[in-house]
């Protein structure tokens, strides 16, 4: 919260304990009009505070919003590596960013960057991620894997399989993986997942993961082009979910699945992300730069690139595409 207003108006809410509060009031005590009373709320709504508006009584807060701390993610949190050194920051432009240049500071494997709101949050193929103030989880986890380079983007299907199984424990709701890297519940997106490389010619010096999840978002806090597209925990569960603890089990999911890979192979990743997969069997339509592919998903290759038989019988290699079902 940036207005030295409005942390008054919090204040006064505060020691009002819950009751309602005059617009006039409200106006008299910050030394302005009732409409700029009014925009400075409707900021307060924007910054994730629940707010109650009745005609002849005032405004009331009905809850604030819950912050998503490095202290709050680290109590409890039972991981060797992941997580254990948390970046927080409430607002940047990309966590991205930040990450690449930690990366390149040689901070240690496993670290997070973690913001309340994202600027100009990135998504695949130079698209913005949108990523409004204490609503969803906005991180960058840096990793330094053994691995060769066109390895990397199994690490992007591993992601998505720890998102649902945290998913999972934490709400009850499983959703859907659609190749390569969006989680979708009930046809709508609910997390994206941008991987990026700073590697010389053959070898990777770190793997950042990107990942967004929309948590608690009511759908007004989406634009409207997205309303058709895009969902929330909150919105499919019909309550608020802890971010925290959304964010401490991802940690614990993920690290598990990652040491087995170092330790197996893409192998067991791979039978896990199909078994969560909606497009494997099913007719499709991969829409690459240069041209769109139609057919029966097969299912992934070892190397996470999908395979599509067409009408013909042949079967193409996808690497990268935006999948229609
Ligand atoms: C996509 O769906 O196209 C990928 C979206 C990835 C969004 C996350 S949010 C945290 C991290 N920071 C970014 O700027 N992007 C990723």
């Amino acid at each position: 919260m940036q207005s030295k207003i409005r942390k008054q108006l919090v204040d006064a809410f505060t020691n009002a304990g819950g009751s309602y509060l005059s617009g006039q009031f409200l106006a008299e005590l910050i030394g302005c009009s009732r409409t700029a009373v009014w925009k400075h709320m409707e900021e307060l709504r924007k910054d994730g505070f629940q707010l109650e508006a009745v005609r002849r009584k005032g405004y009331r807060i009905v809850s604030t919003p819950e912050a998503i701390t490095a202290d709050e993610i680290r109590l409890g949190l039972h991981t060797k590596f992941i997580g254990q050194n948390i970046h927080y920051q409430e607002s940047v432009d990309s966590t991205q960013k930040v990450a690449q240049r930690l990366a390149n500071e040689n901070v240690p494997e496993g670290t997070v960057v973690i913001a309340e709101e994202q600027l100009s949050g990135r998504g695949r193929m130079g698209r913005q991620f949108h990523s409004p103030k204490f609503t969803g989880i906005w991180m960058s986890l840096i990793l330094r894997p053994n691995i060769p380079l066109p390895k990397a983007p199994q690490l992007t299907l591993l992601t998505a399989v720890a998102v649902v199984q945290a998913i999972e424990e934490q709400t009850g709701i499983t959703p859907e993986i659609k190749w390569p890297n969006d989680i979708l519940l009930n046809g709508k997106k609910l997390t994206g997942i941008l991987t990026e490389l700073q590697a010389e010619a053959d070898r990777i010096h770190s793997v950042i993961i990107g990942i967004g999840i929309n948590v608690n978002q009511q759908l007004i806090d989406f634009p409207e082009e997205l309303h058709s597209i895009a969902t929330s925990l909150a919105i499919e569960k019909g309550k608020k979910i802890s971010r925290s603890s959304l964010v401490r089990t991802f940690f614990e999911k993920f690290e598990k699945l990652y040491i087995y890979y170092l330790e197996e192979g893409f192998y067991p990743i791979k039978l896990l992300w199909e078994s969560f997969a909606i497009s494997i069997g099913k007719h499709i339509k991969a829409r690459t730069l240069t041209s769109v592919i139609e057919g029966k998903a097969l299912g992934i290759t070892e190397d996470g690139v999908l395979q599509i038989e067409d009408d013909s019988g042949e079967i193409h290699h996808v690497y990268s595409a935006d999948i229609e079902l």
